[in-house]
């Protein structure tokens, strides 16, 4: 069995993967990976669930570019145990974290995986590891969305899905901005989101209140659908919503168009630089990453409800624990 689309060895370890399409996640012993030239192995710490991880272990449409049996996950944080031939940036014992592989498979629902050594930083000194896997995709994505739109100092932002994995950085990165921030988010989610920084906070359900915004000079929206769309007439003229989850369908460049916006598809892609700047804003206390709930690996399926049914506040992380 290949693990990850990666080479096997004699060595196993634990994981949870899907053994067909849409079946239930399941705590096995696989074969370990070997780095590759270029790769390093992670004795994985801790990961975090992304909302990713569930739709292409439930879905088929993904058995194109995924192999079965399927490890989900893509966030990693951990100790290197292993470096392929070439690798000059980390050495064994190195302390990192990082978006492993996207968006191809990266296994990191498990006790190891190997990642390119570009794709890893070391972790911020004032974080755990459970802590430094919550980061990853959601700190990039957070991030890359602000390049898209251009937030900077000044500017009006406004983040839908402001309490989520997502949302609740790109809160705090576009304050860190000097950017002032309106949050979209549930009232009872508000008090938090305050205590990030946001300027102002809206019920995503109330739609009196959400025309009373006025304009922005920029979005990110991270709920997408028809809810997506219906922010394109908060954005000023001129200005760009970024759509994490409404991949270039054109209804919505026509309505960005008459809008006279512009509305960015976008993909997070691994940035070890970006997440060195992360780590700076991290380790100088300017942003931090609520951990809403850990589970140990073999909860791995009750950690994907979680964030499926949405039972709390930021992130959801997975630990390895002992064998
Ligand atoms: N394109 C990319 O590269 C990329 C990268 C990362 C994530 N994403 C996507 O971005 C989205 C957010 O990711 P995440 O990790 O932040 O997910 P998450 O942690 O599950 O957060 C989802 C957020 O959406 C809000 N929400 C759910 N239904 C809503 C609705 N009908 N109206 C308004 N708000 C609603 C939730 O608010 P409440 O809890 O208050 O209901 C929550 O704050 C996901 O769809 C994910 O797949 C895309």
């Amino acid at each position: 069995m290949i693990v990850g689309g990666r080479r096997p060895s004699s060595a196993t370890m634990r994981a949870a993967l899907h053994r067909e399409w849409g079946a239930a996640l399941e705590i096995a012993e696989v074969p370990r990976p070997e780095p590759a030239a270029g790769e390093v192995r992670i004795a994985v710490r801790a990961t975090s669930v992304n909302p990713i991880d569930i739709y292409t272990g439930f879905n088929a449409g993904y058995e194109q570019s995924m192999l079965l049996p399927y490890i989900p996950g893509w966030d990693v944080a951990g100790v290197v145990d292993a470096v392929g031939y070439g690798v000059t940036r980390h050495a064994v014992g190195d302390r990192l974290f990082g978006l492993a592989w996207f968006p191809h498979p990266a296994g990191t629902y498990a006790e190891y995986t190997t990642v390119p050594a570009h794709h890893l930083a070391a972790m911020p000194t004032s974080q755990s590891f459970t802590e430094a896997a919550c980061l990853p995709m959601a700190a990039l994505t957070a991030w890359q969305m602000l390049d898209a739109v251009g937030v900077g100092a000044g500017h009006r932002v406004l983040v839908s899905g402001a309490s989520g994995g997502v949302g609740h950085l790109a809160v705090q990165l576009a304050v860190a901005r000097g950017a002032t921030v309106t949050a979209l988010a549930r009232p009872a989610n508000h008090a938090a989101l305050y205590e990030l920084g946001a300027h102002s906070c809206v019920d995503y359900t109330d739609t009196a209140a959400i025309a009373a915004i006025g304009t922005v000079d920029g979005a990110i929206d991270l709920v997408g659908g028809e809810f997506g769309a219906s922010l394109f007439d908060l954005v000023a003229a001129g200005g760009t919503i970024a759509l994490a989850t409404a991949w270039s369908i054109p209804k919505y460049d026509v309505a960005a168009a008459e809008c006279g916006i512009r509305a960015v598809s976008y993909l997070v892609e691994p940035d070890a630089e970006a997440l060195r700047a992360i780590t700076d804003l991290i380790d100088a206390g300017h942003l931090q990453v609520i951990v809403g709930a850990e589970f140990d690996l073999s909860r791995a399926p009750e950690a994907q409800r979680w964030v499926q049914e949405r039972r709390g506040f930021g992130k959801a992380a997975i630990v390895m624990g002992s064998r």
